[in-house]
């Protein structure tokens, strides 16, 4: 017969294991992304909701200028208020439209992505010119559709990343702090990003 002390026992072992057996939710990353700044948060869709479409803020080019590309993505999560997340943001540029998978009689929604990266510098040689890092971004729709950033056009596309079944709930962007105008380090703004696949 159990005793109080061993069905206490028995109930933890039970909560640990309903704990281990709740996964960790996949995280989908491309291999070209820039390699400047910290990482910042991970922002997520409310419970329950997940991004079905995008808007990215972009540095369209201007000449003479330190130019930085890509600065900021807003994932549009498909809850009732259509929630925006950013994690870390940008600093400058221009704000380009907003993009959703194009859905017909079922809710269409992201499940992959690849990022557009200038080769990063990798000397001491200055005259290699004005760095960018990410310039553009684009994303599969679950039905196969793909929706292209309005972005930049400087470096070349990466492949596309793993898949997330269910959806993209999650957003953590890897963006260079503002490090000031002439005469300082050349600003590269968002340089990477990764995103959390909803649970499966
Ligand atoms: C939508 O906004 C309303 C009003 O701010 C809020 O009460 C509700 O929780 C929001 N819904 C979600 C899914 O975040
Ligand atoms: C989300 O971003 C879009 C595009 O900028 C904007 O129109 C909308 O108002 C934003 N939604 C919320 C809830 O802030
Ligand atoms: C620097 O970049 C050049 C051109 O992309 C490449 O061939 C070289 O291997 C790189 N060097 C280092 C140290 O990464």
């Amino acid at each position: 017969m159990l005793n109080l002390r061993s069905s206490s026992f028995f109930l933890l072992l039970a909560v640990l294991a309903m704990a281990s057996s709740q996964a960790v939710d996949k995280v989908i990353t491309v291999s070209n992304g820039g390699e400047e700044g910290e990482w910042g948060p991970l922002e997520r869709c409310p419970d329950g909701f997940k991004a079905i479409g995008f808007q990215t803020r972009n540095e369209l080019a201007t000449p003479f200028f330190d130019d930085t590309a890509l600065n900021t993505i807003i994932l549009t999560c498909n809850d009732e208020n259509l929630t925006n997340i950013t994690s870390t943001i940008g600093f400058s540029g221009d704000f380009q439209r907003v993009q959703l998978c194009p859905s017909a009689f079922v809710v269409a929604y992201m499940t992959s992505f690849a990022l557009r990266v200038q080769l990063p510098f990798n000397g001491t040689d200055t005259t290699q010119g004005d760095r960018t890092a990410a310039n553009n971004i684009r994303f599969l729709c679950s039905n196969d559709r793909e929706i292209n950033g309005v972005g930049n056009t400087d470096g070349v596309w990466g492949e596309y990343s793993e898949s997330c079944t269910k959806g993209i709930c999650g957003m953590e962007t890897r963006v260079q702090p503002y490090d000031g105008g002439i005469g300082h380090p050349d600003n590269t703004a968002l340089n990477d990003v990764r995103f959390t696949c909803c649970p499966e």
